[in-house]
């Protein structure tokens, strides 16, 4: 089996893109040696017929490349239709545009505090010191957490977001287990004082029954925790890019200053051309040929939903940031089919919200060093750190 890719050599911020870009024209469906052996698809054709075609390409497997398996099956994501259906369900609504739009308030105090206290020091890493506090700070008011409890996943959820995003795997495993006892705690607790269905996402999946029966503990403790970890790492790492495009093009900056409606579609073209992820996965049922090369059955592929976002034979001029694109809906940020980002309306409006702020509390920012790129499964920042400064 030929080696086309190492995901292993050394990136800078922006080297990942120029690679793919590459491998777009060159070898779009890749095979690669690490961790074990896995295939990657580049093309944005490739990545929503994979996507969509669950039953084919199932999650059940390998959801992610690399594996991490420190913990046990987590849902919706690691489950296929129709085992994934009841928990899926049991989230949608508390996940809604219209139920979301509740939390824009908190979301703003949480961002404008963090933002102050950069101000406060000239400047700071968008990521350490703001990416990586405010979703998880969110996500503890959207699942009604007390005080104390708030500010122990805010810790734990920090510390979690850094260890996954260094490779510092003890730090890892032992934060994963921490959220997996608060999520434990979170369940025990709801199932003693349950809360409306339509306000708490733990009483809904308490509530759900399947042919008369309840959803398994455990597998409820995995949905809590599940939503936890996806929730926590791509908005930190949107951010960071954000701030390094926003630093690199001050001409940017002072038009979303000058009319904040631009917003919510500068958001979607900025995840279209930062789409976080490059290592969700799945694993054919059968032998697949793409594109003249065959997949056997049983081995894992990754979706390059970062790559599909940036095929110039979707998107026209696919390196550059349009806020007019006509085919925006093409974009794959948020993945496509069964295990479609089922966050994205929290998503949308936490980094909506996030880059007001940071936009708002000085008359311009720029880089104060190089942006560091985070790993696979991610891509994007790791560190972006900045100064604010006077005039844009
Ligand atoms: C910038 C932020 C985010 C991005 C770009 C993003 C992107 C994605 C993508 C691409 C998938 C599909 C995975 C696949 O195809 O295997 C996904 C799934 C998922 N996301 Fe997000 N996500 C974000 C934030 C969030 C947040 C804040 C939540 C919190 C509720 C969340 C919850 C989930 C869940 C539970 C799934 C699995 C859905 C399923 O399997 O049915 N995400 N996300």
């Amino acid at each position: 089996m030929s080696h086309d890719y190492d995901p292993l050599a050394a990136e800078s911020f922006d080297s990942a893109h120029a690679d793919y870009a590459r491998l777009r024209e060159q070898c779009p469906v890749v095979h690669s040696d690490t961790w074990g052996g896995f295939w990657a698809l580049m093309k944005h054709d490739d990545v929503a017929t994979a996507a969509t075609e669950w039953q084919t390409y199932i999650t059940s497997q390998q959801n992610v490349v690399p594996k991490v398996a420190f913990t046990g099956r987590r849902p919706p994501l690691h489950l296929d239709p129709p085992e994934h259906t009841p928990y899926r369900r049991a989230l949608s609504p508390l996940l809604t545009e219209r139920r979301i739009a509740r939390l824009e308030p908190v979301v703003r105090t949480i961002c404008r505090d963090l933002v102050a206290r950069m101000v406060a020091n000239g400047g700071g890493d968008v990521c350490a010191d703001y990416g990586a506090h405010m979703p998880v700070a969110v996500f503890a008011h959207w699942m009604n957490l007390d005080s104390d409890a708030i500010d122990a996943l805010v810790d734990a959820g920090r510390r979690y977001n850094v260890a996954v995003q260094s490779a510092d795997m003890d730090t890892t495993k032992e934060t994963s287990s921490l959220l997996y006892d608060m999520a434990r705690e979170v369940v025990a607790d709801r199932r003693a004082t349950p809360l409306p269905v339509d306000e708490d996402a733990t009483s809904a999946l308490l509530a759900v029954r399947v042919d008369g029966e309840p959803l398994p503990e455990e597998m409820i403790v995995g949905t809590i925790r599940q939503v936890l970890v996806v929730g926590l790492i791509a908005p930190s790492v949107v951010i960071g890019s954000i701030a390094v495009h926003l630093s690199r093009h001050p001409d940017l900056q002072a038009e979303l200053r000058a009319d904040p409606s631009l917003m919510p579609a500068a958001i979607e073209e900025f995840l279209r051309l930062y789409a976080p992820y490059r290592g969700f996965a799945r694993t054919a049922t059968c032998p697949v040929t793409i594109r003249e090369r065959t997949i056997p059955a049983g081995e894992p592929i990754a979706l390059v939903y970062a790559s599909a976002n940036r095929d110039a034979d979707v998107f026209d001029e696919p390196d550059s940031f349009r806020i007019d694109r006509p085919n925006m809906k093409d974009s794959l940020a948020f993945g496509r089919g069964p295990h479609n980002c089922v966050g994205a309306a929290l998503a949308r409006l936490e980094l909506r919200v996030a880059i007001e702020e940071l936009l708002a509390a000085a008359p311009s920012f720029t880089l104060a060093g190089e942006p560091k790129p985070t790993r696979f499964p991610e891509i994007g920042a790791l560190s972006a750190p900045i100064r604010f400064g006077v005039a844009a």
